[in-house]
This record gives C-alpha cells, structure tokens and sequence, in this order.
C-alpha cells in the first residue's frame, strides 16, 4: 500500500471514530434530558452561581466538567447503582442524605456517560498527577490544613473526617487525579461561590500537587 493510501484510511478511521463518538455522546444527551436530568445539573460551563441564592437554588451538584472530573469507569457504574457520596443532603449542614439519587438502566447510564465525559473544561492540565500515599500529602491532609475536618477519608475505622463536605473514601475511583490538583489550583473556575475555603496562597503549588496525589490515593 502507498503511504498516501495507508494515511488517508487512517485518516478516514480516525474520522469514523471521532464521528461515532459524536453520535453516543449526542445519543446520551438526548437521554440526558428525557431523564429529566436537567431538572437538579446543569451541563453548560463555564460556571453559573455568582451569589450564595444561586448556590441555594441548586438542587444537584454542576455537571459542565464532568469529562474532567470524573472516571468513566466509576461514572458508569455509579449512574446505575448511586451511594451517597455527600454525607449531608444537597445544601444542607444537618440533614442526612437520603440516598435517593434516580437509578439508571444500563444502556442509559451508557450513553450518558459517554455524554458526561464528553464535557471537558480546559482548566483541567492532563497527565499532571500520579496517585501516591505521598506522606507530605498526609500530613497536610490530616493535620497541617482542615481538610479532614471536613472530609472523610479512608482509614482503618470506617468513617473517619468531616461530614460537611462529599466523602473521600473511594476518590482514587472517583476523581481524575489532574482534575483535584485543578481544584485545588483553581478552585473558582469550577466552585465560585463554595464552603471549601481557596487553599491557593496557603498551599504551594508544590503542596496542592502532593496533597492531590494523596487524595487520589484514596480508595
Ligand atoms: C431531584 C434532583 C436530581 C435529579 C432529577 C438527578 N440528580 Fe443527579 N444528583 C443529585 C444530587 C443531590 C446529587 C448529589 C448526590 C450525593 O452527593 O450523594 C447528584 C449527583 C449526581 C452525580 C455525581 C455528581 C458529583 O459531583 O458528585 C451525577 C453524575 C449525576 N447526579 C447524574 C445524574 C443523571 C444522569 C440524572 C438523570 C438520570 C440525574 N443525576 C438526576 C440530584 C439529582
Ligand atoms: C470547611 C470545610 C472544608 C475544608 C476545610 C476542605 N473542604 Fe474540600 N470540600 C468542601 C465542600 C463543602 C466541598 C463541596 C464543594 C463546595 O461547596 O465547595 C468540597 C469539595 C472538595 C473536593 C471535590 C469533591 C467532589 O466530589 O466534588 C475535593 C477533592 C476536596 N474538597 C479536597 C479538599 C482538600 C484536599 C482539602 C484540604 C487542603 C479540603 N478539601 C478542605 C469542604 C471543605
């Protein structure tokens, strides 16, 4: 075969690919809204909330950076059998969660995720964060700032952290790595009116990496 030729059936392919890709994620948006989904996310960024009302009057947490977010992996099984992941309800500081997030067949919760992880934001640098137990990122998490205060995380009892803010058991799962140094780094792009206080000017840029490491270690 020419080189030309070989070229242009990849290109082709490449094309089919990125096409078809098109097509679920198309597919899962259409789902997105027959599944009433919008009612409670919204998946248009960048970020809408200005003032704490904003906030309020949201019934679910932003979807606009779910493809940067999250593990597709995790996202698929989640849709179809959702844990609480925020101890507390949605917005509230005492009510327990009540675990009745929509469940979701396996072909919706499918195309969905193709959908979800086709929205992207470009704040999110890839390739940036490894996990790792480092111990820098413990000692930051546990005792040098009050990130446990609020979270829970993994340990030998059960449920040990905070509960104000989502748990972190299961974040390795969860989370793309690059995308909790994101947060950490540019925590308004993503959470302009927020409880979690803005760590940059107390962290180094240094210490954000190695405490997103040890989050993303989390499992
Ligand atoms: C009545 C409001 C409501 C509806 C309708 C709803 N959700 Fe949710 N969703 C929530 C709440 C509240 C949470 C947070 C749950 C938790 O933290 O345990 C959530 C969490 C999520 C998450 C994880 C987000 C994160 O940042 O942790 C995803 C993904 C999601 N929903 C997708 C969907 C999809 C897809 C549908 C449609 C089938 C849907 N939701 C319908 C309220 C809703
Ligand atoms: C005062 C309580 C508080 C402290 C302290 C805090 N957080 Fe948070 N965190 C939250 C809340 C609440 C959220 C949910 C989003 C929001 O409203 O800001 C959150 C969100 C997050 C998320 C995203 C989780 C998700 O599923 O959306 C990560 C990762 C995170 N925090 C890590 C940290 C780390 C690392 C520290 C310490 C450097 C920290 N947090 C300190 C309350 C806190």
């Amino acid at each position: 075969m020419k080189p030309g030729i070989a070229l242009s059936i990849a290109a082709a392919l490449l094309l089919a690919t990125a096409a078809s890709a098109r097509a679920d994620a198309a597919a899962g948006a259409a789902a997105f809204k027959a599944g009433q989904c919008t009612a409670c996310h919204y998946t248009e960024g960048p970020a809408r909330e200005v003032t704490i009302e904003d906030q309020l009057a949201k019934t679910g947490p932003e979807l606009w950076y779910a493809g940067s977010k999250f593990q597709r992996p995790w996202l698929e099984a989640w849709l179809q059998d959702p844990k609480p992941i925020r101890p507390l309800k949605y917005n509230s500081l005492t009510e327990d969660n009540p675990g009745d997030h929509p469940v979701l067949a396996a072909a919706d919760a499918a195309s969905i995720t193709d959908f979800l992880m086709s929205l992207v934001s470009d704040a999110v640098e890839t390739g940036v964060i490894k996990p790792k137990k480092h111990p820098k990122g413990r000692l930051i998490f546990t005792k040098k700032m009050p990130c446990s205060g609020c979270h829970r995380f993994p340990t030998k009892k059960p449920f040990k952290g905070g509960r104000s803010g989502p748990s972190l058991v299961g974040a390795g799962e969860r989370l793309n790595p690059d995308w909790i140094y994101a947060y950490l780094k540019s925590t308004k792009v993503f959470k302009p009116v927020r409880m979690m206080p803005v760590f940059v000017g107390l962290l180094s840029d240094k210490d954000m990496k190695f405490v997103a490491a040890y989050v993303a270690s989390f499992k």
